[in-house]
């Protein structure tokens, strides 16, 4: 019986862990291995719609084990998934723990597992923004530097790993498994009324309109530049609705700052509460632009062919710049206003592998893994 544990603490990570289980599961079927799969939410998310509306509408199985830990600084909170996820496996000895992404509940579960010598796969490693005042930076970088199979979506992510040294046999080209999740639910999303319930479809008539997300720290924890951003956003507001779910952490800067004049129906903006997966993808995919200073969704956007503008110096994920639509752009005004103005329609590629059968290659490379060294680490009893 092999055991694989998986991690997923916070909302980019349900979509990632989705097709890996999946496709686990299909694939240990056909090789006729006993697999059991246990899923561990470390509940860094925690709120119903940051969290259980993904496993509800991504088919997800609720978790065997949620180890609640919430919110905190980032000491704290690392802290917390450590020490509560070192007993989850002490208890149930895993033969793998596969971790995703770059959020806190990434690292802290890895460094768990390496110490407990046992096996960590990454999937979408490699990722480097190269500006180590992002958290998920250090985040990717430390997770990346004790993995034990690094599972990479692009090119750059390879020469990156290779240019830090990261053993060659351990670098995997798969593609990415959130486009899996995107291809699977694509049809599904565009099927809801949900233009029809922003107001944004009538009569058969769809509205020119831009989808928002902003949570970085960098945007939206200093107020002259949160007030920066929504004064130009309110620009725009002019041309076209701006539909703008904002993640917690800005709703709370938001009023704590005074701005909620500024982010308002008044200035074109509209906000709401933070959206399902599906209501989400059917607003990306037909959005006239996405704004975001998010990482997946520069990739979805890609996928999608919608331009899409990061506010954001730097991306880990310069794939959407070269084959995509993404651009990066200062969230200043003059830079903000310049890159409105140079936008065309969908001109991106699709990366490399960017497939739908992302989850596929993951599971068979696990899966040889185990097969080569999962009975002779057992026996050594490490
Ligand atoms: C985390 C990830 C980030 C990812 C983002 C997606 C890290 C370092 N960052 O950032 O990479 O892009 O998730 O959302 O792991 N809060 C709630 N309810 C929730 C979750 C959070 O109210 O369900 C509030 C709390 O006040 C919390 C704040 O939002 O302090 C920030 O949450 P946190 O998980 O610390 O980081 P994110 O900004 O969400």
């Amino acid at each position: 019986m092999i055991r694989i544990v998986h991690v997923a603490g916070a909302r980019p990570n349900f979509m990632k862990v989705a097709p890996v289980m999946e496709s686990l599961g299909q694939a240990a079927g056909r090789r006729g291995v006993a697999l059991e799969q246990i899923l561990v939410h470390t509940g860094q998310h925690y709120d119903r719609a940051m969290s259980d509306l993904f496993f509800e509408q991504l088919g997800l199985p609720r978790p065997d084990v949620n180890l609640n830990v919430g919110s905190g600084s980032h000491g704290e909170q690392t802290g917390r998934i450590m020490e509560r996820f070192e007993t989850v496996l002490i208890e149930r000895r895993p033969d793998m723990v596969v971790v995703v992404g770059d959020v806190n509940s990434t690292v802290a579960c890895a460094l768990d597992a390496r110490k407990l010598g046992i096996p960590v796969a990454h999937v979408e490693a490699g990722l480097r923004s190269l500006d180590r005042s992002m958290p998920e930076e250090i985040n990717r970088l430390a997770t990346d530097a004790i993995s034990d199979l690094l599972l990479v979506t692009d090119r750059y992510a390879e020469e990156n790993l290779r240019r830090e040294g990261a053993p060659p046999e351990s670098i995997h080209f798969v593609g990415n498994v959130m486009i899996d999740t995107l291809m699977k639910h694509k049809a599904h999303a565009l099927s809801l009324p949900v233009l029809e319930q922003f107001g944004l479809r009538r009569d058969g008539h769809t509205q020119p309109y831009a989808l928002m997300t902003l949570h970085r720290p960098a945007n939206v924890d200093r107020r002259d530049v949160l007030q920066e951003i929504g004064e130009t956003l309110a620009e725009l507001g002019r041309d076209m609705t701006i539909l703008f779910p904002a993640h917690p952490r800005t709703r709370s800067r938001i009023g704590q700052y005074g701005l909620d004049g500024l982010f308002s129906e008044a200035n074109g903006i509209r906000r709401c509460e933070p959206l399902g997966y599906l209501e989400f993808l059917n607003l990306m995919a037909n959005a006239q632009l996405i704004l975001t200073d998010s990482g997946g969704i520069q990739e979805e956007s890609t996928i999608l062919g919608v331009p899409c503008l990061t506010l954001r110096p730097n991306t880990e994920r310069p794939v959407t710049i070269s084959e995509g639509t993404n651009r990066l752009v200062n969230p200043d005004r003059r830079s903000i206003a310049a890159a409105l103005a140079g936008i065309g329609k969908g001109s991106g590629s699709v990366p490399p592998l960017w497939d739908g059968h992302a989850g596929q290659r993951v599971a068979e490379v696990l899966l040889d893994y185990l097969d080569a060294n999962g009975a002779q680490a057992r026996a050594a009893g490490t």
